[in-house]
């Protein structure tokens, strides 16, 4: 079927919009962390800046510095994030940096007051549940 669209729960290994939550909440902070139920190095950031969501995966490519906690600046229109590690530089829009390193992006939109994201897993603002160890 063509017209197949919507929610797709069980696409695996394809990118389906992944519902994030109320717009009018998550703009309330520049960076949000949303877990990605594939683990800690699959975690995305949502950035808010400037009126507009952006995300792009929350480890830095470099070594894996924590993205939502860089600053952000505007120089010629273009918004970056700056790695509080190392100081590289990533486009929000593109995940190109000043350096050969690419931060992979994804597609955000907003539907009925929501905010959804394009990821190949289910993407929390809480943690998953950790493996039970008992
Ligand atoms: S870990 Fe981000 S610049 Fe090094």
């Amino acid at each position: 079927m063509a017209s197949g669209s919507g929610v797709g729960e069980g696409s695996a290994g394809g990118f389906s919009w992944r519902l994030i939550g109320p717009a009018s909440e998550l703009s309330k902070k520049r960076c949000r962390l949303m877990h990605s139920s594939l683990g800690h190095a699959a975690d995305v950031c949502l950035f808010y800046v400037q009126g507009e969501f952006f995300a792009m995966d929350a480890r830095c490519a470099h070594s894996g510095g924590p993205l939502c906690e860089g600053d952000i600046e505007e120089a010629g229109g273009v918004l970056r994030v700056f790695c509080p590690w190392h100081d590289y530089d990533f486009d929000l829009r593109t995940g190109r940096s000043g350096t050969s390193l690419q931060q992979q992006v994804y597609e955000v939109k907003l539907e009925d007051g929501n905010v959804y994201v394009k990821h190949p897993s289910p993407l929390s603002l809480k943690a998953f549940p950790a493996v039970q160890k008992n």
